[in-house]
């Protein structure tokens, strides 16, 4: 089996002409002309993929697919099935049913389609913001009523406000829950007594619920991702559970995603809606590469995962030491992260307004993070910072930020 270190993970990689958003898209819109950074300067930290290189074995397995050079359609195999039952029971404690899974092109995809499988127009669905923003997106595209249910923060952690989304869940007859764990943009890994009160209240007031767990691999020490299904039969028998290989392998740009439905009912009407989407065939490609990453990419895995978390450490740490240099309170604090690579940065000790935090962070300090406010309510005088880069980037950003400080400090 392939070893991976840091070595595979410190390796800068040239992004630059291929296709990729992250570093092309919207450059022109980044400043106002004022910036001391060139636009090819401003280090891109926001959308989430990441800046590594896919598993040898990953890129292995799509080498072989080309030369082999016939794209028919495709279906996925055996293999494909026991590969993505392997890594939920091996790293998740969750069994995946072949009958159960519905392999589709993206998770954003898949949520639209469960929007419209399980819900009618003007039927509430219920997210908790700050949350992933294409959940509030297509739930309005498809002209349904977005009911919010706010995370509470208390300066440090988020936690949910379960009286407030029960009250909601009754007041405007919720039918559908979009429930984001491990959840972006805040970073928490919610504990079983969180998964069931919520699973709870949702069973008692017959909510369906989706719950996107594209995330679940990234966890750190001291937190533990539970699959929804897995909080037991009633659960699994009233949810939709929406899987990816995209962030754990970074793979996005090849669009492979599982949902697992085992009700059949929900199966027969989510089967109905993917047919009249149109969408029947998961690219070949996809089949390729999600079933060597489930099959070959532990050891990188868990490689990736040792390697966030020095990422983690070094930016607590040199924020820290930031306070201590030039404030004597946080100017801008990391909520500790549990999970995910998405980091969520309290800037309100900046006391600046979200035009001005996004003006700091692009002018000031060059680098491009994601507007907090993006997010929803509770966005407000937050950033999110996007980890999964080397760690050499990490430490520039990190310089530029404490020199965007000192710099405001000085002007002060
Ligand atoms: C919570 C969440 N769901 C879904 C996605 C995107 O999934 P996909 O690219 O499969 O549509 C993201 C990407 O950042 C995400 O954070």
């Amino acid at each position: 089996m392939d070893k991976y270190d840091c070595t595979w993970f410190d390796t800068e990689i040239d992004r630059s002409n291929t296709n990729a958003i992250k570093y092309n898209s919207s450059k022109l819109n980044l400043t106002n002309g004022v910036s001391p950074f060139p636009q090819d300067e401003v280090i891109p930290m926001w959308v989430a993929d990441m800046d590594f290189r896919i598993p040898r074995q990953v890129s292995e397995a799509l080498h072989n697919a080309v030369d082999h050079g016939i794209f028919g359609y495709s279906a996925p195999s055996v293999n494909y099935f026991e590969a993505l039952n392997h890594w939920f029971e091996t790293n998740h404690d969750f069994h995946i049913e072949r009958g159960d899974v519905f392999p589709t092109p993206g998770v954003v995809f898949s949520i639209s389609v469960a929007i419209r499988a399980f819900t009618k127009p003007g039927d509430s669905i219920l997210i908790q913001q700050p949350v992933y923003y294409p959940f509030e997106r297509t739930i309005k595209a498809n002209e349904r009523n977005l009911v919010i249910n706010e995370l509470v923060y208390d300066g440090a952690r988020y936690t949910i406000d379960f009286e407030d989304l029960e009250r909601k869940i009754i007041d405007e007859n919720v039918k559908l829950f979009l429930f984001c764990s491990p959840h972006n943009p805040v970073s928490r890994v919610w504990s079983r007594e969180e998964l069931t009160r919520l699973g709870d209240i949702c069973l008692k007031y017959h909510v369906l619920v989706l719950s996107d767990e594209i995330h679940a691999d990234f966890v750190y020490r001291g937190s533990k991702h539970i699959v929804w299904a897995t909080l037991g039969s009633a659960y699994a028998d009233t949810s939709i559970i929406c899987t990816a290989p995209s962030k754990t392998f970074n793979l996005a740009g090849i669009q492979s995603s599982n949902i697992i439905i085992s009700n059949p009912e929900l199966k027969r009407a989510y089967a109905a809606e993917l047919d009249r989407t149109g969408y029947n065939e998961v690219s070949q490609m996809a089949l390729v590469a999600c079933e060597a990453a489930y099959r070959h990419g532990q050891n990188w895995k868990d490689a990736l995962i040792e390697y966030l978390e020095g990422n983690i450490q070094l930016i607590e740490e040199r924020l820290a030491g930031m306070q201590a240099n030039v404030s004597n309170t946080p100017a801008i604090s990391l909520v500790k992260p549990e999970g995910t690579y998405l980091l969520w940065l309290d800037c309100a000790g900046l006391g600046l307004t979200d035009a001005e935090l996004n003006q700091f962070f692009i002018e000031k300090v060059g680098i491009w993070v994601h507007k907090g406010i993006t997010f929803g309510l509770g966005g407000s005088g937050f950033m999110r910072i996007n980890i999964a880069c080397p760690r050499s980037l990490i430490a520039e950003a990190l310089d530029r930020i404490e020199r965007g400080l000192m710099a405001d400090k000085d002007n002060s």
